[in-house]
This record gives structure tokens, sequence and C-alpha cells, in this order.
């Protein structure tokens, strides 16, 4: 199978070529390479014969024309998206150009290739997309498919709009798309500009580490490489029209979560005096900061016997361990436009 994957640059694409490359698929990566990208996370592969990269944005219908009639996939899975939360707060137009225009533009390169190919029905169109634009929960129950939309960011506004986009092009046209939705991911290769590498990477500078509000924010987290299994697992199996949601069943409060980041560093890379946890520092939170997120996984757990492989802990470690071994990649990210800086207080 030729898979073309989208945004496969960043943090989950770049999980997901090297796991797909690994498992003997033809991939083609199509990323525009913006702020948050990296080919140096794509760098073990590169050089198979199995993979292709293509510098192609997804606001340039032209460009996706050409990269689908060159490479003549068997799949889309589309990734390419801006992601950081904070951002869309600051600059939420780049949102709806990617994310909303962009999907769109590969809704319809997809098409126009797919109707021109005598619309076979193996080919997929996987659009991956997040736990957030169900809104937030309160203490108790989880996100499950049927749960209404109720986005409240720019970015979860405008993945939800793209996940409609996604769903009328298969209700109209019969393009053939599935979809999933994801809680949060965590693992090597994670831009450090969001959470966990931010805790990390202040803490072995001797920085405050910042936590929004009161630190109780909750969010359920999954381990990277586990997603990039899930994502192939709904690709291959999905049931044409049906969306997953995918989630690791691994609730923890920010600052549960940054506590335990700091005790794995205590044994890791001990400071010379005190904790790491003396460094966490309560700052303003973020406006519009969903409460809890939680995903119900029974329908990938039941229909296509998915489950993650990595406890939390285990994944925790083993970042934390990643981003020691690998200081060169991080150190040349952090000199990227607004890396380091509080994003995101706008009212
Ligand atoms: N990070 C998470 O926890 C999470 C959870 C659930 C779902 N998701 C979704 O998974 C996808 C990937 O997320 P990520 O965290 O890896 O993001 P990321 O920001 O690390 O990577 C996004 C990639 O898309 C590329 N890109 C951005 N705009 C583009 C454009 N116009 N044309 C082509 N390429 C473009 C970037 O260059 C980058 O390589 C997104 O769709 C996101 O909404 C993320």
């Amino acid at each position: 199978m030729k898979l073309l994957v989208t945004g496969g640059a960043g943090f989950i694409g770049s999980a997901v070529v090297r796991l797909a490359v690994e498992r003997g698929l033809d991939v083609v990566n199509l990323d525009a390479l913006t702020y948050a990208a990296c080919l140096d996370n794509v760098a073990s592969v590169a050089d198979r014969p199995e993979y292709a990269f293509e510098h192609a944005d997804i606001r340039d219908r032209a460009a996706i024309d050409r990269v689908l009639e060159t490479h003549r996939p068997d799949a889309i899975m589309h990734l390419a998206a801006e992601s950081h939360v904070d951002r869309s707060i600051d600059g939420p137009g780049a949102f709806i150009e990617t994310n909303v225009t962009g999907t769109y533009n590969m809704l319809e390169a997809a098409r126009s290739y797919w109707t021109a190919s005598g619309r076979p029905e193996t080919f997929r169109f996987h659009h991956v997309s997040t736990d957030e634009v169900f809104g937030s929960l309160g203490p108790t129950g989880a996100f499950t498919e049927d749960t209404p939309y109720d986005p409240r960011s720019p970015y979860s506004a405008s993945k939800a709009a793209s996940d409609h986009l996604v769903r009328a092009w298969g209700e109209t046209y019969g393009l053939p798309i599935v979809l999933s939705n994801c809680s949060n991911n965590y693992g090597p290769f994670h831009f450090p500009e969001k959470l966990i590498p931010v805790i990390i990477l202040n803490a072995l500078a001797g920085k405050p580490l910042p936590i929004y509000g009161d630190g109780s924010h909750v969010r359920d987290w999954l381990f990277v490489e586990d997603h990039a299994d899930a994502l192939l697992c709904v690709l291959e199996r999905g049931r044409t029209g049906r969306s997953y949601n995918i989630g690791g069943e691994n609730e923890r409060s920010n600052l549960e979560l940054v506590r335990t980041l700091c005790e794995i560093l205590d044994a890791k890379r001990p400071r010379a005096e005190g904790s790491y946890a003396d460094l966490i520092t309560f700052v303003t939170d973020r406006p519009g900061h969903d409460a809890r997120y939680a995903i119900d996984p029974s329908r990938i757990a039941g229909e296509l016997g998915w489950r993650p492989s990595v406890t939390v802990e285990e994944g925790l470690e083993r970042t934390v361990q990643w981003y020691l071994d690998n200081e060169d990649w991080w150190r040349a990210l952090q000199g990227r436009e607004g890396v380091g800086t509080r994003l995101g207080q706008a009212r």
C-alpha cells in the first residue's frame, strides 16, 4: 500500500511515517515545513526507498493535485494542521486557513483523484482529529463518538469544522472517509512549546515550571507511538464513514503530571539542592481553558481490538530519557519564533 501522510514532519505525523515505513508501507510525506516541523523527526527513514518527501502546502490546491498525480497513493492520512491552542488564541486566521480551507482543499483534491481513478472502494481518506472538538467535561464521564461537538477554542473550532467537512464529503460524494479523535499525545519529538517538553526543558535549565491556573485541568494522555499504531489500525481496518475515539485511559491533572515529571527527573538527573518540584510556578490561566477531557475508547477496543501498549509511567519515563539523550534536537528548535514565550493570553 502507498500512503500519503500530510504533516509528516510534525510530532504525530512523523511517528506515523516512521512506523508505516517500518511496517513495509510506501510513504509519501507532504509537509509545508512550518515552524512546528522538523525533518530530523523522520531522519531514521529518510534514505529508505519506501519513503518520499514533498514540500507542499495544503492551502495550495494545485500543489496537492501535483503530489497525488505524481505518487498515486492508495490512501491519504491527513494530519497537517496548526495544532497549538495558545497560538490559535493569538492568531486564529492561520488555523482557519490550514485546518479548514486546507482540509477542504485536501478533500476536493482527493475526490477528483479518486473519481478519475474509477472510485475504488478500497481508497481511504483518514482525517486525524482531536478530542478537543467535544468541549469540556465535568468531573465524571467520557467522550464517546456520539458526544455532541462543542469546541471552545479557535483551534478546536477549526478542527471541528474540518471534521464536519470530512463527514459531508463522505455522505455527499461517497468519498471513502474515516475519522479518528484522539486525546493528548506525548513522547519523543514533541515540539518544545507543548506542556510536557516545556516542563522537562525548563527544569533542566533551572527555570520556573509554569502551570496554568491552579493545575486542576485534567487530560487523558496517550504515548505518541501508541497513537501512530492506532491510526494505522483505523486506516486499515476501520469501517468506512465511521469515527473512532482514541485514548489511553490515563487521566492526570496537569499538576499531577508535572509532579510525576519532576520525580522522574529527580531520579535521573538530581539537582544540586532540592527537587525540581520546587520550581513549580502557577501562572495566569489560558482564556476558555477546558477543565477536563477523557476518552471512552470502547469502539476502537471492541471493533478493532486496539489497546495502548505503553503505560503512562513507562511512557513518561521514556519521554524524559529521550529529551536527556537528544539535546541537539531540542536546542535547535528553541530558537524558533514564539518558543519559550507565553502565548495565548488575549481576551
Ligand atoms: N498533539 C496532540 O496531542 C494531538 C491530539 C489529537 C489530535 N491531534 C491532531 O493530530 C495532527 C498532528 O498534530 P501534531 O501535534 O503532530 O502537530 P504538529 O504541529 O507537531 O505538526 C503539524 C505538521 O503539519 C505541518 N503543516 C502545518 N500547516 C501546513 C500546511 N498548510 N500545509 C502542509 N503542512 C502543514 C507542519 O509543518 C507540521 O509538520 C493535527 O491534525 C492535530 O490536530 C494532535
